[in-house]
């Protein structure tokens, strides 16, 4: 598989511990200048910089807003301005139906929203001062729709995918590239415990794959696996009846 333009001098990943984080910072080893790894476990992010010359781990918890301010700051005074930030940092509670449970609805939000909402609130002024760079927020196809189990989730990506268009406007007259990525199942630690069905679930390589060439080719929206996303995308144009009669017909305990 060829790219044509890996021209980043320093890539930012969050959530490259695992997953699909992971295998996009192993993929940029050699295409860009320097790859930033971050997310809580050191260790991890210490071992995928093992024998590489471009990766360097900056342990964060996106969740810390000072903190991740701070390591914005290091890694640019370290390694100069970064040029591609991808935000896959995230987490995936299943919900019982029915359930309003505060504590990981909360931190869905906190994670999965704020941790971007940081992010961004670190390296968007810098990248508007020097009139160049590219962000890329991991959002899901759960975003799309409202769907059951999925109340400490869905929402937050819904809101991520709503960010991203915002921002797509706001900040390409500022020379800054926004993307967002949709992906539908990937097999990574974070699916490994679902007990439903997930159809057309990708190995996480194929993924970050996939992710890369989005990036390559600065699509706003990068999705994956193509049909299967197409088939969630047909499900978001269909009108309120015919959704919520599907949804209850294929996704919905009866008895509660
Ligand atoms: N897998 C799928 O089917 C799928 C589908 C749609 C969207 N996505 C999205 O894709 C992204 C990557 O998910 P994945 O499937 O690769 O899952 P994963 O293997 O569980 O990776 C999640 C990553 O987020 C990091 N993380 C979690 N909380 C963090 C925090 N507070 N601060 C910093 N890092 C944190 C984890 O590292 P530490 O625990 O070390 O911090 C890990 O590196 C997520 O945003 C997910 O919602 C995944």
């Amino acid at each position: 598989m060829s790219f044509p333009d890996s021209s980043w001098k320093v890539a930012w990943i969050t959530g490259a511990s695992s997953g699909i984080g992971r295998e996009l910072a192993s993929l940029l080893d050699t295409r860009a200048g320097k790859v930033v790894v971050s997310a809580r476990s050191s260790e991890k992010l210490d071992k995928l910089a093992a024998g590489s010359q471009a990766i360097k781990p900056y342990p964060l918890d996106v969740t810390d807003e000072t903190a991740v301010s701070a390591c914005v700051d290091s890694i640019e005074s370290d390694l100069g301005p970064i040029d591609l930030a991808v935000f896959c940092a995230g987490t995936w509670a299943i919900m019982d139906q029915g359930e309003i449970d505060i504590d990981a609805i909360r931190s869905g939000v906190e994670v999965n929203y704020m941790g971007v909402v940081n992010a961004l609130a670190a390296l968007v002024p810098r990248m508007r001062e020097r009139g160049q760079g590219h962000v890329a927020i991991v959002a899901s196809v759960a975003g799309y729709r409202g769907l059951p189990r999925a109340t400490a989730y869905g929402p937050t990506k819904a809101a991520l995918i709503n960010l991203a268009e915002t921002l797509k406007s706001e900040l390409e007259p500022f020379g800054i590239t926004v993307s967002v990525v949709n992906p539908g199942f990937v097999d990574t630690p974070m699916t490994s415990d679902n007990p439903f069905p997930m159809p057309g679930i990708m190995p996480a390589d194929k993924a970050a794959q996939a992710l890369l060439a989005g990036l390559e080719k600065r699509r706003f929206e990068i999705i994956f696996p193509r049909g299967f996303v197409y088939a969630v995308k047909l499900l978001r144009i269909l009108p309120y009846r015919l959704f919520f009669w599907y949804v209850s017909r294929t996704m919905i305990d009866k008895k509660g």
